[in-house]
């Protein structure tokens, strides 16, 4: 057996290796000692045989397979594609070499009778978020289907039993559920060809004796398979198994001889608590992921039309607007849905990206100069990847959607979708918002996606990715959003092409205060569209005031998407306010450290980020406290030494900063260490339902 030690900053990964037989990561945890003996270390973790296993224990390692005895689900699921009917192929993989620097390894394995080499690598970044991937090469004559394409297979360390994982649905993304791993395990799967509001493709699991964490994702942006299986029979060595794997639908992968699968991408982290785990996210998010994100300007506040006029839309409708905005601080104007084609409701004219001559008889130029002469730069909506039966393209090509041949074409929002495989579709896509963005100064598309892909889509994402990357290449200085109906397409491979996501269409306050930490526990809040939306809400019907929208709507990358003209000059006054505040702290709120606050009422939410000896904190209370005297805010991650200017940001809530003490001093600022805010916390008045509060440190010393 040989022992290979992969070493980050604060992370140590060892690795087992039998040339001819398995591999295994024995360690993930805390850097271990230079001098660590790891033949002791795997000693130290062997298990002796026991009654209810074969006898020779199975051990899944890097590559569970049935043979041995296991049971659980291979990663690697074949089908022989010239006699199906045979059922699963029986793989019998042997590591064969592997190549490793102090960071970075590449296991190989091969499978003798079939053929086949399979690849991982596991890259530890700076930052140590550790990237996982892997490949599969049939060099037989085979014809193979592969069921799931495994990109990460992580036997869990054993200390880890608790498990954080999310769920949702439009307007109601990533509710989180905590759980004990064992004995059912976990598994989520995404079929509807993009990764979608399942949120199956995150997951936190836990030490519940020590806090510590482990945070893994899916690099991918179609239909996923995530799965846990615990060892409840006993076959291995107790350890669960956590595998990752894009999503094969119905169809699989097409794997026939003399061809390759390019990898599949997982990344994952440890770390010793929530807050250090979304650190190291973003850290990789920023530094690796995000399309050159050190070049990025400060986040503009966005007005986007669709909550203010829908398809009402006229080129005197949308001045007004503009000249709306301009009057609040609004730095880009984004116009939404129905400006192209026929588009005057959801029905149709998806595919027709010229510009409607019945809403703008000139063309979007007289708009887009005003946009330009009120100091805002311009936005648009796309939804390229789709088509509606109503539409001059799908009269031209009605077979460029995703059908079955003689079947029925089912729609969904009235739409279909784009067989994104299939290149002369990209080419049309490609040359049409090319000759937009060659025609108009726009500076940012919100690129939306509303409708699951079916029938099956082989090659959907891949040709999403390619349409994209092509315009990026030719249009590098615009920004793009990734939109799904909200946040149904949010994973760290549309976040490697685009500079934000809608995190959900639901601009409820309320539900944002549950959405943003879930999302921000991955994502840093440059990220994600942070709007003011209406009251009474669209989705909701939730009435809220205007102070706490605002306040909330700051954590993130704000904008409006509301009607000024429907607000009181009170309501307009409180929101200048603020968007003045988000443009004085976005340069902390998106460079710096977040961190996730904790409260004893369940119903205050807090959250903080520290940046060059400055934080901004905001603490939101939804329900009516049951105590008069809520329990003080307590911060984070300060210098225990050091001393703050701690002040509370103006406005203040309008129903509760009649019940704060010494206002004059929390105006001015209390001096105090970073332990007294640490520890003693800030009595601030938090007792009212949808009160929220700024709270702003600087270190003086
Ligand atoms: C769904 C998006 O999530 C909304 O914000 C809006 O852009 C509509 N589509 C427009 O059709």
């Amino acid at each position: 057996m040989d022992y290979v030690r992969l070493d980050g900053e604060a992370l140590t990964l060892v690795f087992a290796l039998e040339e001819g037989g398995t591999a295994d990561l024995i360690y993930a945890g805390p850097r271990l000692p230079e001098s660590e003996d790891l033949a002791a270390l795997a000693a130290a973790g062997a298990r002796g045989r026991h009654e209810s296993q074969p006898d020779v224990p199975p051990r899944p390692g890097l590559l569970p397979e049935r043979k041995g005895g296991w049971s659980g689900r291979p990663a690697i699921r074949l089908l022989d594609r010239d006699n199906p009917l045979a059922g699963e192929v029986p793989t019998d993989f042997r590591v064969i070499d592997w190549d490793a620097t102090k960071w970075d390894i590449r296991i190989g394995w091969h499978d003798e009778r079939l053929g086949i080499d399979f690849n991982a690598w596991w890259r530890v970044t700076a930052g140590d978020v550790v990237r996982v991937s892997c490949n599969l090469v049939n060099h037989g004559e085979r014809n193979f289907t592969l069921a799931d394409h495994p990109a990460l297979v992580l036997p869990i360390p054993r200390r880890f039993t608790g498990l954080t994982s999310f769920a949702g649905r439009w307007a109601g993304e990533m509710r989180e559920t905590h759980r004990a791993l064992a004995p059912e395990g976990f598994a989520a799967r995404s079929g509807i060809g993009k990764s979608g509001f399942g949120g199956g493709n995150w997951m936190v699991l836990d030490d519940p004796a020590s806090g510590e964490v482990l945070g893994a994702h899916l690099v991918w942006s179609g239909n996923y398979s995530t799965r846990i299986e615990c060892d409840t029979q006993g076959q291995g060595d107790g350890r669960a198994v956590l595998q990752m794997a894009i999503g094969g639908g119905a169809a699989g992968f097409s794997l026939p001889a003399a061809s390759a699968l390019d990898a599949a991408e997982a990344v994952f982290a440890l770390a010793p608590d929530r807050t250090a785990l979304a650190q190291a996210f973003h850290a990789h998010l920023r530094a690796r992921v995000l399309p050159s994100r050190a070049t990025w300007g400060p986040r503009k506040v966005h007005l986007n039309s669709w909550e203010a006029l829908g398809f009402n839309l006229s080129q005197d409708a949308l001045i007004a607007l503009a000249e709306d905005a301009a009057s609040l601080g609004i730095e880009r104007f984004v116009l939404d849905d129905g400006w192209f084609g026929g588009r005057r409701n959801d029905q149709t004219s998806l595919g027709d990206w010229t510009v409607s001559s019945d809403v703008f008889p000139n063309g979007l130029a007289p708009l887009i100069a005003r946009v330009h002469q009120l100091g805002m730069d311009f936005g648009l909506w796309v939804e390229p990847e789709m088509v509606s039966p109503d539409s001059d393209l799908y009269r031209a090509q009605p077979d460029w959607c995703l059908h079955t041949e003689g079947r029925e074409r089912p729609t969904m929002r009235g739409q279909l979708a784009l067989d994104m495989a299939r290149a002369e579709v990209r080419d049309y896509l490609f040359a049409r918002l090319d000759a937009l963005l060659r025609e108009y100064p726009i500076a940012y598309l919100k690129w939306d996606h509303n409708r699951d892909l079916f029938p099956s889509a082989p090659g959907q994402t891949q040709g999403f990715y390619a349409l994209i990357d092509a315009l990026r290449a030719a249009h590098p200085q615009v920004e793009i959003e990734s939109c799904s109906s909200g946040g149904g397409r949010i994973d760290f491979g549309v976040l490697n092409r685009t500079h934000r996501v809608w995190p959900s269409d639901n601009n409820d306050t309320i539900e944002r205060l549950r959405i943003i930490p879930v999302w921000s526990q991955f994502l840093p809040l440059e990220v994600l569209g942070s709007h003011v939306g209406p009251s009474p809400n669209p989705i909701t019907g939730r009435r809220l005031g205007i102070d706490f929208r605002a306040k909330v709507a700051m954590f993130g990358h704000m904008g409006v998407e509301a009607d000024p003209a429907r607000m009181s000059e009170k309501e307009r006054a409180t929101l200048v306010a603020h968007i003045a505040l988000y443009k004085q702290w976005r340069g902390v709120l998106h460079h710096g450290a977040l961190q996730r606050l904790a409260h004893p009422d369940p119903n205050v939410t807090a959250m903080m980020v520290a940046h060059e000896g400055k934080a901004l904190a905001l603490a939101a209370q939804t329900a009516f406290s049951p105590v008069f005297d809520a329990a003080p805010v307590r911060l984070a991650g300060l210098e225990p030494a050091a001393r703050y200017r701690v002040s509370l940001p103006e406005p203040w809530p309008p129903r509760a900063k009649h019940y704060l003490a010494n206002p004059d001093q929390w105006r001015e600022g209390l001096v105090l260490s970073g332990s007294a805010v640490m520890t003693h916390g800030l009595a601030l008045p938090l007792t009212h339902p949808e009160t929220a509060w700024l709270i702003a440190l600087e270190k003086l010393s």
